[in-house]
């Protein structure tokens, strides 16, 4: 295992850090954790040199803290650190705030958390923290020992990411990214930013959940053609951990396999490994994905909102997503909320009004309709 400074704090943590999201593999459906299996994971992540650990209050139904806190007994606790987070929804004054804390230490059996962070958020979201007190609430559980370090995770356009991280002073940001989201959400300059100012970064979604640890075949056939055969978990990986301001990168593992895999992997990536043919070959890779691109919405919602209430934006996102990725609609959750919210293109009378307020002048009355029979979702 290869480990990396944590910027301005001073530490090392493990590049691989193993995220406690999903666990699935149980008969009884996602949210119920199959505990045995996910301890032995844990503990197989750990026993190979992890020492990063991240969760949150609502993963897996509340319960992955719980098993985390098991799976942390018998003197694993004393060998990692725990990054953990606290949910705007569920907090809206110091005394939920400390209770939430409170409830989270107990459930992960330890007397501090290391890295504590205000989860998911933007712009909108660090105001409404602000406004109930979280941050003087961080900075005394700070000094009371309770948590060592005060972070947060972060989904949101760069502007929004730019203003939290120079609003405050940050221990740790956790930004999602990969070779795909270079210029989506933080994207490269987020993680600049981040590095200029000496703030450790943790990545999610290394893999976008998984979607890139499978490869469409005109990508796959780039990653077969050069000189190298790696798999395209491997190149994913590598190509995040040949960032300098890049601390450590969570992964989700389900099975003993995909930790056996990346920790092997993750024992061979450190900054400035990629060759510049390297570096060309995972900028095709991303053309490669790109070149599936069913429609060039920007998502910039000028078409909004639908007088019919089509979501027109989260249609075509769905309909991009699911071919560059090449993974099945019908397990896509954004498309099971537009089908549960009842917002389909099953609804668009052909009005028009979507097209005239278009500035890439897109054909959207045609393309939603094509997008809604290709996507399967029609009734
Ligand atoms: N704070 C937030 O807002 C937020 C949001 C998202 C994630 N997170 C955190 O970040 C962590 C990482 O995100 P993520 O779980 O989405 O990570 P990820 O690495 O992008 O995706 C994990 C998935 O990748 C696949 N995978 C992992 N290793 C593999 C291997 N060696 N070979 C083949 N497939 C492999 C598995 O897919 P299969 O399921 O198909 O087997 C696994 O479920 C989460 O667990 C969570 O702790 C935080």
């Amino acid at each position: 295992m290869k480990y990396r400074e944590m910027g301005k704090l001073g530490i090392q943590a493990s590049a691989f850090g193993l995220g406690c999201m999903r666990f699935n593999g149980t008969a009884s459906g996602d949210s119920i954790i199959n505990e045995e299996k996910a301890i032995g994971l844990i503990r197989q992540a750990i026993d190979g040199g992890v020492t990063y650990l991240d969760t949150a209050y609502v993963y897996l139904d509340k319960t992955s803290e719980i098993v985390l806190g098991k799976a942390l007994r018998d003197g694993y606790r004393e060998k990692v650190t725990i990054a953990t987070k606290m949910p705007m929804e569920y907090v809206h004054n110091r005394e939920e705030m400390q209770a939430l804390l409170d409830s989270e230490l107990k459930k992960l059996q330890t007397d501090h958390i290391d890295f504590y962070l205000m989860h998911g958020i933007n712009k909108e979201k660090w105001e409404y923290f602000k406004s109930i007190g979280a941050p003087a609430f961080f900075d005394d559980m700070k000094k009371a020992g309770k948590i060592r370090y005060k972070c947060f995770s972060f989904h949101g356009p760069y502007e929004d990411f730019e203003y939290v991280i120079n609003d405050w002073d940050w221990d740790m940001v956790q930004i999602q990214y990969n070779f795909m989201d270079v210029n989506n959400q933080a994207g490269t300059k987020g993680l600049e930013l981040a590095g200029k100012k000496g703030i450790p970064v943790v990545i999610m979604e290394g893999l976008l959940g998984g979607r890139l640890a499978k490869a469409p075949a005109n990508v796959q056939a780039l990653y077969d053609a050069f000189p190298t055969h790696r798999t395209p978990v491997e190149w994913a990986f590598r190509w995040l951990c040949n960032h300098p301001e890049v601390s450590v990168v969570l992964s989700g593992c389900n099975e003993p396999d995909q930790i056996s895999e990346n920790l092997r992997i993750f024992d061979t990536v450190e900054t400035g490994i990629m060759s510049p043919e390297e570096e060309k070959l995972m900028d095709d890779v991303r053309e490669a994905y790109l070149s599936r691109t069913k429609i060039g919405c920007t998502g910039c919602r000028y078409c909004m909102p639908c007088p019919n209430g089509v979501n027109i934006p989260g249609i075509f996102s769905v309909w991009n997503k699911t071919s560059l990725y090449d993974t099945d609609p019908k397990g896509d959750w954004d498309l099971k909320q537009i089908l549960e919210k009842n917002n389909g293109a099953d609804r668009c009378v052909g009005c028009g009004a979507c097209e005239a307020a278009c500035p890439q002048h897109l054909n959207i009355i045609e393309s939603l309709q094509t997008a809604w029979r290709e996507l399967g979702a029609g009734r």
